[in-house]
């Protein structure tokens, strides 16, 4: 018998079947809306109710949605005893990382069926907000803010973080992000998740999983990364020269290239145009040709195109927001569409088992102790 073909890092590979996202060079999809469409007309809010209840909510449903995270939005009192427990120097990722593994021994919700796993997704996200805005708060020597009633969970974010209702931009651009981010079917993260899952874990314990996988740089981390690359330069001729360097270098640059997309990917396009304007509102020029320095002749000369994490990082830095915070921005989000996936997963699940090829030595016998 043929041995199964084998495809490093699985790529082309058909792990499973999926309603909720298409990716794919010629769109991107959420339950069959294009991002494009989505990125125009809807919040984040919509979106999560599209990816957990499988249709854009009407009216009532939306307000549904918003109060069960408003909710749920309140952080137990041991886990901010936990929090400033966290030494100041340890990553904002795998602080998230921890806190949500934390916060399921205070799990509000009750059952296991996929109603219970619903709420507990939207449990979830609106903890994972709170999270990310207490521990901000505590680095900077001041005390996390309880929620504050009618704010969008962008602007909900925002404001627990710097105590202030933030402007209308600010609360667009991060509500746009959300919604970029929220879904991208069978990535890193993702896959991760299900894999968890389909051992018939728990879904907290998918959700921790995929934070682990989505903070690398090849994944998540690269907003993160591709603005720390970015920050190193004053000037679009000191990109200029450093891109030349590294391309001859074959090094890799962060915030470019995608397993799938190989002509770009859908979100960097939408993401950059209001990452333009943006920059021109604040006369924050030289940062745009400092972006487009790297950006030319990756495109041009390399034909790799700049992913969502490429605009993402410098918008979140022109709207003042720490580093530290990109990524889990980005699982603030993303844990939508991981809960959906970990939802259809349960629904007709089959464990996650795959082969490998083994090259270690022969069958060799133990040698004795004295021998080795
Ligand atoms: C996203 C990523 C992990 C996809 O990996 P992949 O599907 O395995 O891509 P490949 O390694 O097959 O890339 C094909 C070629 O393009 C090159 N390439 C891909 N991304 C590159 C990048 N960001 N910078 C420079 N070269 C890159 C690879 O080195 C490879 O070149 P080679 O054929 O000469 O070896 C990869 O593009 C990458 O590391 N990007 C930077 C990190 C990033 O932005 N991640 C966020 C993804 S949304």
């Amino acid at each position: 018998m043929s041995e199964p073909p084998y495809s490093p890092g699985l790529a082309g590979v058909i792990a499973g079947e999926t309603t909720i996202g298409c990716v794919d060079q010629g769109k991107l999809l959420y339950r069959g809306y294009t991002i494009q469409d989505l990125a125009e007309t809807v919040c984040f809010e919509e979106v999560a109710h599209l990816l957990l209840f499988e249709s854009l909510p009407n009216a009532g449903e939306l307000e549904t949605v918003k109060q069960s995270l408003a909710n749920y939005r309140p952080l137990p009192v041991p886990l901010i005893s936990a929090l400033r427990a966290i030494p100041n120097d340890v990553p904002m990722m795998d602080v998230l990382r921890s806190m949500v593994s934390f916060t399921s021994h205070f799990d509000p919700i009750e059952g296991h069926d996929e109603a219970a796993n619903r709420q507990r997704a939207l449990w979830l996200t609106a903890q994972i907000g709170g999270i990310i805005a207490a521990r901000y708060r505590l680095l900077n020597g001041q005390e996390p803010l309880s929620p504050k009633d009618g704010l969008s969970h962008a602007a909900q974010i925002l404001y627990q973080c710097h105590g202030e209702i933030p402007d209308a931009l600010s609360e667009e651009l991060i509500d746009l992000s959300l919604v970029l981010y929220a879904e991208h079917d069978f990535n890193a993260s993702t896959f991760t998740g299900r894999v968890i899952c389909s051992t018939l874990s728990d879904i907290v314990s998918g959700v921790t999983g995929a934070i682990g996988a989505l903070k690398g740089p090849l994944h998540g981390g690269a907003n993160e990364a591709a603005m720390e690359m970015l920050a190193r330069f004053k000037s679009a001729e000191e990109a200029s020269s450093w891109i030349t360097q590294a391309l001859a270098n074959k090094e890799k640059v962060m915030g470019f290239g995608h397993r799938v997309y190989k002509q770009g990917d859908h979100r960097a396009v939408i993401l950059e145009e209001k990452l333009r304007k943006l920059a021109a509102q604040k006369g924050e020029e030289t940062w745009m040709a400092i972006y487009d320095a790297i950006k030319k002749p990756m495109t041009e000369e390399k034909k790799i195109y700049p992913n969502v994490d490429y605009p993402c990082g410098l918008t979140y830095f022109l709207l003042g927001l720490p580093l530290d915070l990109y990524t889990p921005l980005f699982v603030a989000s993303r844990v939508t569409g991981w809960s959906a996936h970990i939802l259809e997963q349960a629904r007709n699940n089959r464990i996650y088992r795959p082969l490998s090829i083994y090259k270690g030595p022969k069958a060799r016998p133990v040698p004795p102790i004295s021998e080795r």
